[in-house]
C-alpha cells in the first residue's frame, strides 16, 4: 500500500471513525482517486488536507465510498424465498419478529421486508430496525420518495397498494414507513443488538476485506437467536458457513445453528 493512501486511512480513521483499511483497497482506491482528480488535486494527502478544511468536500467524500444503489425487492426470486420458505418458518417458531436490515441505504430494503411480511402479519405489529453508516442515505428513506426504476421488481398488488404515484415519482405509504425505525450505525466500528430472528445485510459486504467478512459473519451469528436467519446478497455466497456456526437453509440464506 502506498504511504500515501497508507496515512490517508489513519487521517479518515481520526476524522469520522470509519476504518478504509477494513474496505478493499484497490476498488476503494480507484473510486476515491477519480474523484479527487476530477477536483484536480494530486495526492490522497492534498485531497485530506482540503476535506479536513471544508465539510462539502468531506460530505462528497462519504458519498462517494458509501455506494447507495438499492431497489425494492432486488434479485426479486430470492425475496419469494423469503416468503414461501424463511418467513413461514419463522413465525412457526415466533409471534413476533425481531428483524433488522444492516446497511439498509435508502430504505428500499426495509420496507421490502415490511411488504413481504405484510402478507401474514398486519402492518401494526411489524418492526423492524435499519441501520446505515450514510445519514444522508437515512434522511432519503425517511421521506421514501422513489423514482420509477426502483420500483421494476414490485409486485403489481403491493404497488397499487402501498405506493402513490406524484408526478414522476413513487412515495411509499405511512403504514409502511412507520414498521420502520432507521438510526445510523456503522457495521466495522459498532455493536451490534441481538436475539434477531431475521438480519438482511445485501450488497455491503463485497466491499469489505476478507478479515473484515470474517469478522462480521462471527458478529452476525452472535447477533441472531438460535435458528434466525442471514440473508446475504446474491453475490455474496458464504462459503464455508459452518466455520462461522451456520448452516445453508437456501441459497443465500444462512441458519443460526
Ligand atoms: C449498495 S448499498 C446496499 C443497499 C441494500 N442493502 C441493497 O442491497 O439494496 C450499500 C450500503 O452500505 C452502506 N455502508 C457502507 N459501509 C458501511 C458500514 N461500514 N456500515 C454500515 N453501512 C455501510 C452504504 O452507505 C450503502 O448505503
Amino acid at each position: 500500500m502506498s504511504i500515501d493512501y497508507k496515512e490517508f486511512i489513519s487521517q479518515v480513521k481520526r476524522k469520522t471513525n470509519i476504518d478504509l483499511s477494513l474496505y478493499k483497497e484497490a476498488q476503494m482506491k480507484r473510486r476515491l482517486t477519480s474523484l479527487y482528480e476530477k477536483k484536480g488535486y494530486t495526492s490522497f494527502q492534498e485531497y485530506f488536507q482540503s476535506m479536513n478544511a471544508n465539510s462539502d468536500i468531506l460530505h462528497e467524500f462519504l458519498d462517494r465510498m458509501t455506494i447507495n444503489v438499492s431497489e425494492f425487492y432486488r434479485n426479486k426470486q430470492r425475496w419469494d424465498v423469503l416468503e414461501n420458505k424463511i418467513f413461514p418458518r419463522l413465525l412457526a417458531e415466533r409471534k413476533s419478529l425481531k428483524i433488522w436490515s444492516a446497511a439498509s441505504s435508502t430504505g428500499e430494503e426495509p420496507y421490502t421486508i415490511a411488504m413481504v411480511l405484510s402478507k401474514y402479519i398486519p402492518l401494526s405489529s411489524i418492526s423492524i430496525l435499519a441501520t446505515d453508516l450514510d445519514s444522508n442515505a437515512i434522511e432519503k428513506a425517511k421521506i421514501g420518495i422513489y423514482p420509477e426504476r426502483s420500483l421494476n421488481e414490485v409486485p403489481v398488488e403491493m404497488k397499487k397498494k402501498y405506493f402513490t404515484l406524484e408526478g414522476t415519482y413513487y412515495r411509499v405509504s405511512d403504514e409502511i414507513k412507520k414498521t420502520v425505525t432507521f438510526k445510523q450505525h456503522n457495521l466495522l466500528a459498532d455493536s451490534f443488538e441481538s436475539n434477531f430472528d431475521l438480519i438482511v445485510c445485501r450488497n455491503v459486504l463485497i466491499y469489505f476485506t476478507e478479515e473484515a467478512k470474517d469478522l462480521l459473519y462471527h458478529k452476525f451469528n452472535s447477533a441472531l437467536r438460535t435458528g434466525g436467519t442471514l440473508f446475504v446478497g446474491s453475490t455474496e455466497q458464504i462459503f464455508n458457513p459452518q466455520s462461522y456456526n451456520f448452516t445453508i437453509e437456501d441459497t443465500f440464506f444462512y441458519k443460526k445453528m
